[in-house]
């Protein structure tokens, strides 16, 4: 059996992600994540745990004595697939590695604690997003006793801040740095407020020691993570640092640091954040704004707060105040109770708004949200599939248009490492989050490199280089016609 073969299989969307190092410990540990950014920088967190605890890292699973699957519960096919996982990793434990043990980390250790211990006796480990700290002792726990061990509390307070965490999945160029954790908005479909608990922040000074560390490190890009970052909010000394305030101090570190962010929900999107993007140059000129849906009694229903009108209201706000924004979404096909001509509502903002990217799922109900309690899924599968599939043609449609215009046009791509295709090639991405691939010549990861667009896809751009720059320099000419 070849377990690193059969990972492989694993279509590129929902692939898992493995540590980028590999550290000698007394006993190795194997990690794998799905899901979000922020299980991304969870295990991070995981792996500085177990490091500091003795452990080692393998990216080889063969060579593990603990693997641990960091999960998504967000639809079911991502259960599906964690499930698919442990099914051979249990076969292996049992032909060939009998101390193995098995651990479920993250939303679906939350969501399925008793079904994964007790009728499916699938696991050594449960362990849920806010017990992390704990896992030295549940793993000492699961060997000496034999039985499972979990932990599955989820907590107010927990924001793992003074955690270094272990890079992960890294290219030594762009970072994640979690600033808050939880989620208090009842979305209706989502299952992230009962896997992950409420919202807390993570305090300021915590964060900006991290993205300065990284910065010292050399990394060139920091992503600050949160279900919803524009609620963040900490009080320090008596005054309240809000979202805006916050990127704003972190935009300061250094003038050659690019800031990111995700994930942002539409009804706090202040005009003071779009100020923001607007004045400071290393705030990338990119924004993901999960609309869901394109219909205002579907927005009800899903409970997201903001009608479509108010939504294009926005884009209109963000476009005016930081031109040249560049925007992403996610949309939801096939929600409870969607008509046709609901869904061609959704269509038509799609036309609307011309996003440059979208993620696009179908909707998948999930046990305990309120949609599973209040709302029948009564959409059927194909119709599900067919207007998917028409949300997915017209969005990638309206891809490559905005892509096409920007053959000719010059950006500064912040190179992250080789491209997929050719070890001749770079690739990277420009301050609006497109991919760029070119020639490498004597370029490096981490370089900024003004980049003339030749050529693309609806996912990729392709272009020429034209030499190095810096941010500071790119931000008076970018993005120029030439
Ligand atoms: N079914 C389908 N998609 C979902 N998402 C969240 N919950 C569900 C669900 N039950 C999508 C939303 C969210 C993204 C991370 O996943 O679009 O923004
Ligand atoms: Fe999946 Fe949501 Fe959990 Fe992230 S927070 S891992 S998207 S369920």
């Amino acid at each position: 059996m070849n377990l690193i073969q059969d990972l492989e299989i694993l279509d590129d969307l929902d692939a898992p992600r493995l540590t980028a190092e590999e550290a000698e410990g007394a006993r190795k540990v194997y990690i794998e994540t799905y899901g979000c950014q922020m299980n991304v920088s969870d295990s991070e967190i995981v792996a500085a745990i177990l490091r500091a605890h003795g452990y080692g890292l393998t990216r080889d699973p063969e060579q593990a004595d603990v693997v641990l699957l960091n999960t998504c519960a967000i639809r079911e096919n991502a259960e599906q697939k964690v499930r698919h996982r442990l099914d051979i990793f249990r076969a292996h434990k049992r032909k060939q590695r009998p101390g193995l043990r098995i651990g479920v980390l993250g939303c679906m250790a939350e969501r399925l604690r008793h079904k994964l211990l007790e009728e499916e006796q699938l696991v050594d480990l449960v362990v849920g997003p806010d017990a992390y700290r704990d896992l030295p002792r549940l793993l000492e726990e699961a060997e000496t006793t034999g039985q499972a061990a979990v932990n599955v509390q989820l907590s107010r307070e927990e924001t793992y801040a003074d955690i270094a965490p272990v890079r992960y999945d890294s290219n030594g160029v762009t970072a994640y740095v979690s600033i808050m954790r939880g989620c208090d908005n009842m979305c209706a479909f989502c299952v992230v407020p009962f896997t992950r608990g409420r919202e807390r922040s993570r305090p300021v000074q915590s964060i900006l020691d991290e993205c300065a560390r990284l910065v010292e490190e050399g990394y060139r890009e920091v992503t600050v993570l949160g279900q919803n970052v524009n609620s963040y909010r900490y009080t320090e000394n008596g005054t309240v640092v809000t979202f805006p305030e916050l990127l704003y101090r972190v935009s300061l570190i250094s003038p050659e640091l690019r800031v990111r962010y995700s994930t942002s929900h539409p009804k706090d999107c202040s005009d003071e954040l779009l100020h923001v993007h607007r004045e400071r140059h290393n705030v990338c000129n990119y924004i993901h704004l999960p609309v869901q849906h394109g219909n205002t009694d579907v927005l009800r229903r899903m409970r997201r707060t903001y009608t479509r009108e108010q939504y294009l209201a926005l884009v209109e706000r963000a476009r005016r105040i930081v031109p040249g924004i560049s925007l992403s979404t996610d949309i939801i096909a096939g929600f409870c109770g969607e008509t046709e001509e609901e869904h061609r509502d959704t269509l038509s903002l799609l036309e609307e708004v011309r996003f440059d990217h979208a993620y696009m799922f179908m909707y998948s109900e999930r046990p305990g949200t309120y949609a599973a309690r209040k709302y029948r899924d009564d959409v059927p599968l194909e119709v599900k599939k067919r207007r998917l599939q028409e949300i997915i043609e017209l969005q990638t449609r309206i891809s490559l248009e905005n892509n096409r215009k920007e053959i000719g046009r010059v950006h500064t791509v912040l190179v992250e490492g080789p491209s997929k295709r050719s070890p001749e090639q770079l690739c990277g991405r420009t301050d609006t989050n497109k991919m760029v691939v070119f020639d490498r010549q004597d370029f490096r990861p981490g370089d900024y490199v003004r980049v003339r667009i030749t050529d693309c896809t609806s996912a990729t751009l392709f272009g020429e280089p034209l030499g190095r720059t810096t941010l500071a320099e790119s931000a008076h000419t970018e993005p120029a016609l030439v």
